[in-house]
């Protein structure tokens, strides 16, 4: 595409500059102007990519119409053309958003300036429209955490995350999940994985920094769902190799091109964990209706508060319907929270499930605790994950399934 250029210049003068530029089948001069207010409107309609302005044009001084330019067209460049080296005025028409200051008499050199301004201005468009990019894509991270070993963690993060996958299939949106169990991670077990690469590779890989192609290629697919997974090392020897630079970059990383991130924790309060629980935005925190894991999740919750905003915390109860002599209500006062949501218990569809590899939001996606995770993958998503029909229509979706 031609590069669009205003010429600014007394009538006289016009043509030494335009004589130049034409010889250039790349340019194309838009307009000509023969005064500061005439130059200032054009470039305010025409959005050229450069304007040519004189320093000598009349009705309004150079600075003035250059700052103008700058502010009603910011994607138009104005190199002004002086006519001696006055580096003081030089200095004032760069202040005022000039991109350069050609000295006369004009020269064939003109070309190449003009040239390489646009081309500057190309750039610095470019890396503005990648980096509003990058910020607007900044996935969600959620971190699945409880102190209490077996609460349910893994189960919930595979579950969930398979859910949410589901759901976005056919979209734009993409779901990662991350094994951060670096010394016993059982996702892929879960998931029945076959994982060419895991965490590990990316640690050793990415010591000296982690960027989201990278990290991409050390992805497991689960083909069901169309979820990726960040495996965890497959012994634990390898987990020390695993720092928290490397689970802080590949959040970032992952963050970028992954609308949901998952993270799957130990009950160890590891430094990694930590790193997790930093860059999560929300942190669901899993007890059961047992005295010792409630007192953990207190002390846990406490700690937290600390830590975080409160909104950031989320109580999640699995196991919600063991009769064990500990009520909802208990729960919630002794935690000091209300409970984001409620997973039942059902020994045998979640053994069954964990045994073949089928995540039972799959395999069996219209039991209670099934659809107790849809739910949640729905509040997640801001609209229906079940996969059945019918839209969420007002919250039907919610409704059909806590009654
Ligand atoms: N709602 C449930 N109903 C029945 N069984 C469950 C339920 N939730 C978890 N389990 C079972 O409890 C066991 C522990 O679950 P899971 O591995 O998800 O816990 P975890 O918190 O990840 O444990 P760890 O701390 O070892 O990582 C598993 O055998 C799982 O099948
Ligand atoms: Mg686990």
């Amino acid at each position: 595409m031609a590069i669009t250029i205003i010429v600014a210049e007394a009538k006289a003068a016009v043509n030494e500059v335009t004589n130049i530029l034409r010889r250039d089948r790349g340019l194309d001069i838009v307009a000509e102007a023969h005064d500061g207010r005439e130059t200032i409107d054009l470039a305010r309609t025409l959005r050229p990519n450069i304007v040519l302005l004189a320093a000598s044009i009349i009705g309004l001084d150079a600075i003035s119409v250059v700052e103008e330019i700058t502010l009603a067209s910011p994607d138009t460049a104005v190199i002004v053309l002086v006519d001696d080296a006055d580096l003081e005025l030089i200095r004032r028409l760069m202040r005022a958003g000039a991109r350069d200051c050609v000295v006369r008499p004009v020269k064939d050199d003109l070309v190449s300036t003009v040239r390489t301004v646009n081309e500057t201005m190309q750039k610095q468009r470019d890396a503005a429209v990648a980096s509003s990019a990058a910020q607007a894509h900044q996935g969600s991270v959620i971190a699945i955490y409880s102190p209490q070993g077996g609460a349910g963690k893994s189960m919930l993060a595979a579950n969930l995350s398979v859910a949410l996958a589901k759901a976005v299939a056919g979209t734009k949106e993409r779901v990662v999940l991350v094994d951060l169990n670096l010394q016993f991670g059982d996702i892929d077990l879960m998931l029945n994985l076959n994982p060419v690469n895991t965490i590990a590779g990316l640690a050793q890989k990415g010591h000296t920094g982690v960027d989201s192609e990278l990290v991409e290629q050390y992805l497991t697919t689960h083909e069901e769902s169309g979820l990726k997974i960040l495996v965890a090392p497959s012994t634990p020897q390898y987990a020390e190799s695993v720092t928290v630079y490397t689970v802080e970059q590949a959040i970032e990383a992952l963050r970028e091109t992954y609308h949901y991130i998952i993270i799957d924790t130990p009950s160890q309060l590891q430094d990694t964990t930590l790193a997790a629980l930093d860059a999560a935005n929300t942190i669901l925190l899993v007890t059961s209706l047992d005295l010792l894991a409630l007192h953990k999740t207190r002390t846990a919750l406490d700690m937290l508060r600390q830590l975080y905003p409160p909104e950031k915390i989320q109580v999640i109860l699995n196991r919600a319907n063991s009769e064990v002599g500990i009520t909802i209500q208990d729960v919630e006062s002794a935690l000091g929270s209300s409970l984001r949501a409620q997973i039942p218990s059902d020994g045998r569809l979640v053994v069954t499930s964990v045994n073949e590899g089928k995540p039972f939001v799959l395999s069996s996606s219209t039991t209670v605790i099934a659809r107790r995770i849809q739910a949640l993958a729905s509040e997640i998503l801001g609209r229906d994950a079940s996969g059945n029909d019918g839209g969420p229509g007002g919250g039907g979706f919610l409704k059909r399934i806590f009654g």
